[in-house]
């Protein structure tokens, strides 16, 4: 008789992050896949703003894993309806939080560089956070849900992530990908810096990660270089071949965004890397394995 895998539930499935997750998990574990347009084999219905359809979801899959990527992840969309962002970002964790926390599910977070306030960089998961924006102190505020109401729960903080074109909301290279390949100038900030996730490198970090139910807590992932926007971009297009001439450097301080964006909001990721035995990725060594990924 062939053993049924154990359940779980992946929240934001159709994501930039939960597209890659689901296929890597289908087979040793029977993964059910939840957000409000997520379709076909093992997707359920669920609106994170409606109580609801997350008691139905986690009764549907009675996981003994939940990984919780579902969230509004546009810190501009948060600023502009604080409320439904509430509802999204800190409400919905506390009840998935308090579910796992009931039904002993190991509840895994993903949360952002964001709650830091950037002023000094190469955070630590010792260093405490100080966020701004509707979004930053929302995922903080889910940070502390998870933590608290699932105990063994992990919240794991990624950089603004790349990887292979798989869909969700555009990031940071997929915009400069899409102008760059177009033949289009772009411009990058000179000054603001980040440790950019190698996104196709997670579902082998979270595989460590449920390997290992002694991990619990905060840690960072993020890539092993710290680089401003503007050297991350010309990085990209030498990589990519694309005519690095087009790249034009900017500032942040001159741009305006509806939600504050840390200056330095770099992560050291060597506490977790250490702990799983995976190492980071260089933004060169991230950006030579997508070659002919478009
Ligand atoms: N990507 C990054 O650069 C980055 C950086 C730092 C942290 N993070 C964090 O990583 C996690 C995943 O981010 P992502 O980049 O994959 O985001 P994304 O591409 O914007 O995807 C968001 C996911 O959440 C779901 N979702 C949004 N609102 C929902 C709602 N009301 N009810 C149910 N599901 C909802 C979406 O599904 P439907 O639209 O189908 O409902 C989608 O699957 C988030 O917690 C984010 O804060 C991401």
């Amino acid at each position: 008789m062939t053993k049924t895998p154990p359940a779980l539930l992946l929240t934001g499935a159709t994501g930039y992050i939960g597209r890659r997750l689901a296929p890597a998990f289908q087979g040793a574990w029977k993964v059910f896949r939840a957000s409000r347009t997520a379709a076909g084999e093992g997707a359920l219905d669920l609106d994170l703003g409606e109580p609801d359809t997350i008691r139905r979801a986690f009764d549907a899959a009675a996981p003994a894993v939940v990984i919780h990527a579902g969230a509004e992840s546009d810190p501009d969309a948060c600023e502009k309806d604080p409320e439904r962002a509430r509802r999204v970002n800190v409400d919905a964790v506390k009840a998935l939080a308090a579910l796992c926390g009931a039904s002993g599910a190991r509840l895994i977070y993903f949360s952002t560089d964001l709650v830091f306030d950037g002023e000094r960089g190469w955070y630590s998961e010792n260093d405490a956070p100080s966020p701004s924006g509707v979004y930053a102190r929302g995922k903080l505020a889910g940070e502390e849900a998870a933590l608290v109401r699932a105990p063994g729960a992990v919240v794991l903080r990624i950089s603004t992530a790349y990887g292979r074109p798989l869909g969700g909301r555009p990031g940071f290279i997929d915009r400069l990908r899409e102008k760059l390949f177009r033949g289009e100038p772009v411009s990058a900030f000179t000054d603001q810096w980040r440790t950019s996730t190698a996104a196709d490198q997670l579902p082998e970090v979270l595989s460590r990660l449920l390997a290992d139910p002694d991990l619990a807590g905060v840690f960072h992932w993020g890539g092993a270089e710290r680089a401003t926007r503007y050297e991350t971009a010309m990085t990209f297009a030498r990589v990519m071949g694309f005519d690095e001439r087009l790249v034009h450097p900017s500032r942040a301080v001159d741009a305006k965004f509806a939600s504050p964006r840390p200056r330095d909001s770099s992560l050291d990721s060597s506490r977790l890397a250490a702990a799983i035995g995976v190492a980071p990725l260089t933004n060169e060594v991230g950006f030579k394995a997508l070659r002919g990924a478009w």
